[in-house]
């Protein structure tokens, strides 16, 4: 055993996809003693990009395995400092590619923390032509498996204070919430999932929002984003129709890989709960709409389908003691989330209803669709108690108007010309899907 064996080494890393960069660092920090990796967690890694394609598990037991890998921990946060303090490595190991840009800071605070101990910092050279960003990227291109994309929301709610999803109608909106980002405080921010809005849905095929288009072609619209996307689903299964019917749309959306469906407890002819009282419309007892929960769980087959419960009792004005009430018994009934709908432009009773929620002993995470109270900020909602807040119908209805300028405009100078400025350059949606040259 030579005298490096007994020192310790830290190297942390993702390890979603282990590359020859991961092996370099990992024969570089052996060389120096005993490794052991800091593998971050979920949370840790969907602080600042998406998730990794792995669970946690599952990456530790890759890491495992490699050579010179002697224990494997959880890293919880992107700062090594907590797991540095336990361990008081002799050596951390980092490619020196984090000397600038936004894991400076990172580095900066190993740097302080070695230092006190007399630890040092080894920074072999970066592996150059290979990057697990340019992995994923082109992992992303050849897709996701229907296991793999599943499992995506649980994983998201344990993993960030607010999970972000926006609606989808077609493949082509699909990929805008696939690919869209910002850069926001220094953070790159984009959606987390996909919702498959009952609205949007009918709405792009023509048709009233009252359970009119089919689950065939409710299927089909699905198949266009699973397609073209890799991130999670959620499905708006509107009163998830009658029990007997309900088993077979779980069994189908759980084959495809989406990750929850979620009914709302209402009977008879359904309509979009933003007409509020305005239509006539009937909620569901509590016993039915439980059995029809329970049914649903026990259909499924993986542990990782979802069957969410959306009340509508602030809807139809049947008051917040029903809304808490129903909260409680379709727990108590299988199901894995609660989403509450509430269409008044103040997020007030929302709120109310999110403080009285926690007390309740047995909490699953709530969804909101902050439609109409739209001033509230994701931060706000995480703060009261929301963990996934879904943008419902906003690219159809930016799409819409867009098309009917462009329309009007060409009728109103009977010609193109002037419609040209509202519409993207036809060399952009030429090149806009890869692969059409
Ligand atoms: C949908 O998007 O179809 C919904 C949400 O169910 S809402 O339109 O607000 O009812
Ligand atoms: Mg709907």
């Amino acid at each position: 055993m030579s005298d490096s064996a007994s020192k310790r080494v830290y190297v942390a890393m993702s390890a979603d996809l282990i590359h020859p960069g991961h092996i370099n660092i990992l024969e570089a920090a052996r060389e120096l003693g005993d490794v052991t990796v800091g593998l971050l967690t979920d949370k840790a890694i969907g602080s600042y990009k998406r998730l990794p394609y792995l669970s946690y598990e599952q990456r530790k037991a890759v890491v495992e395995n490699l050579k010179g890998v002697v224990e494997v921990i959880p890293q919880e946060t992107l700062d090594y400092v907590p797991n540095l303090e336990l361990l008081k490595p002799d050596f951390v190991v980092h490619g020196d590619d984090w000397k600038t840009g936004v894991q400076k800071a990172t580095r900066d605070r190993v740097i302080e923390a070695l230092g006190k101990w007399g630890g040092e910092l080894v920074e072999p050279n970066y592996t150059p032509g290979i990057s697990s960003t340019q992995l994923i990227h082109t992992q992303k291109e050849i897709g996701t498996t229907a296991d793999i994309r599943r499992g995506m929301l649980r994983r998201l709610i344990e993993a960030k204070p607010i999970v972000r999803f926006s609606e989808a109608h077609s493949g082509l909106s699909g990929l805008i919430v696939e690919h869209t980002s910002v850069v926001r405080e220094g953070q790159k921010c984009e959606f987390d999932g996909i919702w498959i809005s009952s609205l949007t849905d009918s709405t792009m095929k023509g048709k009233p929002d009252i359970e009119l288009v089919d689950n065939t072609s409710r299927l089909e619209t699905i198949n266009q984003v699973l397609e073209v996307t890799t991130k999670p689903i959620i499905v708006d299964g509107d009163t998830g129709r009658l029990t007997e019917q309900f088993v077979f749309t779980v069994r189908s959306l759980e084959r495809l890989g989406i990750s929850a469906i979620i009914i709302e407890d209402k009977v008879g002819l359904k309509k979009n709960s933003l007409f509020g009282t305005d239509v006539p419309q009937t909620q569901d007892t509590i016993e039915n709409f439980s059995a029809k929960l329970t049914s649903g769980k026990k259909a499924q087959v993986t542990d990782e389908f979802m069957v969410i419960a959306r009340i509508e009792s602030l809807i139809l004005k049947a008051g917040m003691d029903d809304a808490l009430a129903r909260a409680k018994a379709y727990i108590a009934a299988g199901a894995d989330a609660i989403m509450i709908h509430s269409k008044e432009k103040s997020p007030d009773e929302i709120f109310e209803f999110l403080g009285k929620f926690q007390s309740f002993e047995t909490k699953v995470p709530v969804i909101l669709v902050p439609s109409t109270y739209n001033m509230v900020t994701e931060a706000e909602l995480y703060e009261k108690g929301a963990n996934v807040v879904i943008y419902a119908n906003h690219l159809l209805r930016a799409a819409y108007p867009a098309m009917v300028k462009t329309a009007e405009s060409i009728l109103a100078n009977q010609r193109s010309l002037e419609a040209n400025e509202l519409c993207m350059p036809i060399k952009e949606i030429l090149e806009l899907i890869p692969g059409g040259k």
